[in-house]
């Protein structure tokens, strides 16, 4: 089923209606202080469009993951206070989720003014999609935006079960990572590069799966590649591999093979005696790691070859970093891949999660065409799994 014909917030009148938008407020947090708002500030387009166009809008989300009791911790108050100073507007704060406060401030709103519920998983009713909780939900309002991409891989009352009762849409973040991502997978402008990373194969078999089907070429870097090592039978030292997946490893090159694609894996890497920075390092060609060291990033020549390989690339979709961003002489590989990826006129999506943590902190984030704000839902958006947030939004 295609993802590219949603309804978004521009398709429906919004004028004097409660408008109830699921958002992705689930921002990092250390003793009641918000560390990173950037999940707040990608809900505001959503936002505003829908204060300027007159409606009454209810904001609802969740923060951590407070088992379906309150708890004051999780709170959304701190979100309240930031939403108001970034909308330069008051944002009420309901005392309950679908309670009492929340019907009679839903019920006062007038046109443009935002009210935000409590937290969401307070209701032991949410991750369950308890559909008399998904009622409640409804009843405060009068359509159903969901504009919460990176739980839309949950179908929870909030995020799913909701729009079994009101007409709905999709709001504008949610809308790009439609179009990028979705737009990647269904339609790619030509040559398709794929570049997986990071350390877990057993995250990304399914992701490999996947794209192997869609893309013209298929890149792997990161710790992740010492499993495909050890499944030709390389000696790979000390390195992670994951022996669970070793077949799955076997698999996935076998069906690239099989399809003539290109599966390409580090020639030389970055090695260390331990995970520390402080260990001594060398670079070494991927059939000589030696016992008692570990790759910790790809080798120069690897960076090199990567970089030529997509030279021409008409879509690059990029999850995972190529090295231990955390350790400075092993950051290179990502930092030539990312400067690589900028360099040419490829439309470039970057997964959500830590490739999206390391092309920011590497300052690469301005050169990329779209950064998901979603971890978990851009894996499984990439795997080619249906996303319930998406899936039960109205089509045009
Ligand atoms: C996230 O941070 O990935 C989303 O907000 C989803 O949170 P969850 O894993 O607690 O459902």
């Amino acid at each position: 089923m295609s993802t590219l014909n949603k309804k978004t917030v521009e398709d429906i009148a919004v004028a004097g209606k409660k408008v109830l938008v699921r958002c992705d407020f689930n921002v990092k947090m250390e003793n009641g202080v918000i560390t990173s708002d950037k999940r707040i500030v990608a809900s505001l387009p959503t936002i505003r469009y829908l204060i300027d166009n007159n409606a009454r809008v209810i904001l609802c989300s969740h923060l951590g993951r407070p088992k379906g009791e309150v708890n004051p911790e999780f709170s959304m108050a701190p979100v309240a206070a930031r939403l108001s100073e970034l909308l330069g507007k008051e944002v009420k704060l309901a005392k309950d989720v679908v309670g009492e406060s929340a019907q009679a401030l839903a019920a006062e709103l007038k046109d443009g003014e935002v009210l935000l519920l409590e937290n969401v998983r307070f209701e032991p009713g949410e991750t369950k999609n308890d559909p008399e909780l998904s009622k409640k939900f409804a009843s405060l309002a009068e359509i159903y935006v969901n504009d919460a991409f990176g739980s839309a891989h949950r179908a929870h009352s909030s995020t799913t079960g909701v729009a079994d009762y009101l007409p709905s849409a999709v709001g504008y973040l949610m809308k790009k990572e439609i179009e990028y991502i979705g737009g990647a997978l269904e339609d790619p402008k030509r040559p398709l590069v794929a570049i997986l990373g990071g350390a877990k194969v057993s995250d990304k078999i399914g992701v490999i799966n996947n794209l192997l089907d869609k893309c013209d070429k298929l890149i792997i870097g990161g710790g992740m590649a010492y499993t495909f090592f050890a499944a030709q039978g390389l000696n790979v030292g000390d390195s992670l591999v994951d022996n669970d997946n070793l077949e799955n490893a076997r698999e996935m090159m076998a069906k690239a093979k099989a399809m003539g694609k290109p599966f390409l894996l580090p020639v030389d890497n970055k090695i260390a005696t331990r995970y520390d920075v402080n260990a001594p390092y060398m670079r070494i060609y991927s059939d000589s790691i030696p016992d008692g060291w570990m790759g910790l990033d790809i080798g120069p020549v690897t960076s090199e070859l990567f970089a030529k390989s997509i030279q021409d690339a008409g879509t690059i979709i990029w999850n995972g970093p190529m090295g231990v961003t955390e350790m400075p002489q092993f950051e290179d590989g990502t930092i030539a891949v990312a400067k690589a990826i900028a360099e040419t006129d490829a439309i470039s999506i970057i997964g959500g999660g830590d490739s999206a943590a390391a092309i920011k902190k590497l300052g690469f984030a301005d050169k990329m065409s779209h950064i998901s704000t979603g971890g978990g839902a851009s894996l499984e958006f990439l795997e080619g799994k249906e996303l319930p947030g998406i899936a039960c939004i109205d089509e045009k």
